[in-house]
């Protein structure tokens, strides 16, 4: 992990291990997705090669996850298989100053969800980049949608007002297709005054089977920022 000089990269690994380094032996632990949270995975893995840490068992959140994990030598279960999770560890891409989230840059925002839930502490992993005044700001907002109702699920999206647009995806041809086999709309809203009621409103469209709004789910967010020269960790309770 050293050696690095891109300040961003050296947040996102300064924040990844200051999350790794919140888990305790014998944890369930639910690892998140994206390119932070892949240095907290890396980490973990490091402290129990090296003895320091013992006995976690990781609940992945994608298949990215699930890769890192077998990486990084991290033993997976999954839910069917536990009966808690004691930490989620998880990246975002909007964090508002209610500890809301926009999440599903990586099209993961499902299972993130169902994990980070679930988990009774919750810690976000980000850099200073992606804390906002107001979510949907720098953002849209991920839904994920079966494929067959993606007509109609869009007419629905914008007679809420917002822009919907389905993700393409890089160096594939067509859409981007989910771990669970559906496509997602991202969408533009002008305002988004209430994210709980706009979260459910979401879900609630025929066709929708989640949105990437996080309300009410955050305990802990570690901000990783640059100040004179050196990564340090802000915590937001
Ligand atoms: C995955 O779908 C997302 O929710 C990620 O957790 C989020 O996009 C943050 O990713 P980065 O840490 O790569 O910015």
């Amino acid at each position: 992990m050293s050696g690095e000089t891109d300040p961003v990269i050296v947040m996102k690994q300064e924040v990844g291990k200051a999350a790794a380094a919140k888990v305790r032996s014998g944890s369930i632990v639910g690892l998140g997705t994206g390119s932070t949270t892949a240095y907290a995975i890396e980490y973990l893995g490091e402290r129990l090669a090296s003895g320091e840490l013992k006995d976690i068992v990781g609940v992945p959140t994608s298949f990215q996850a699930e890769v890192l994990a077998k990486k990084y030598g991290i033993p997976l279960v999954t839910l069917d298989a536990i009966d808690r999770i004691d930490i989620a560890i998880d990246g975002a891409d909007e964090v508002d100053p209610n500890k809301n989230l926009i999440k599903g840059g990586g099209a993961a925002h499902t299972r993130e969800k169902v994990v980070d839930c679930l988990a009774e502490e919750f810690i976000v992993v980000v850099d200073g980049g992606k804390l906002v005044d107001k979510l949907g700001s720098t953002f849209l907002l991920p839904v994920e949608v079966i494929p067959m109702a993606v007509a109609p699920v869009t007419r629905a999206i914008e007679k809420l007002g917002g822009k919907p647009e389905l993700r393409m995806g890089v160096k594939k041809a067509g859409p981007v297709v989910t771990d669970q086999g559906n496509l997602v709309i991202d969408v533009k809203f002008d305002n988004i005054d209430n994210p709980a009621e706009l979260e459910k409103t979401l879900n609630n469209i025929p066709g929708v089977l989640e949105n990437g709004l996080f309300v009410g789910v955050a305990d802990v967010i570690l901000v990783g920022e640059i100040k004179d020269g050196e990564p340090v960790i802000r915590e937001i309770t």
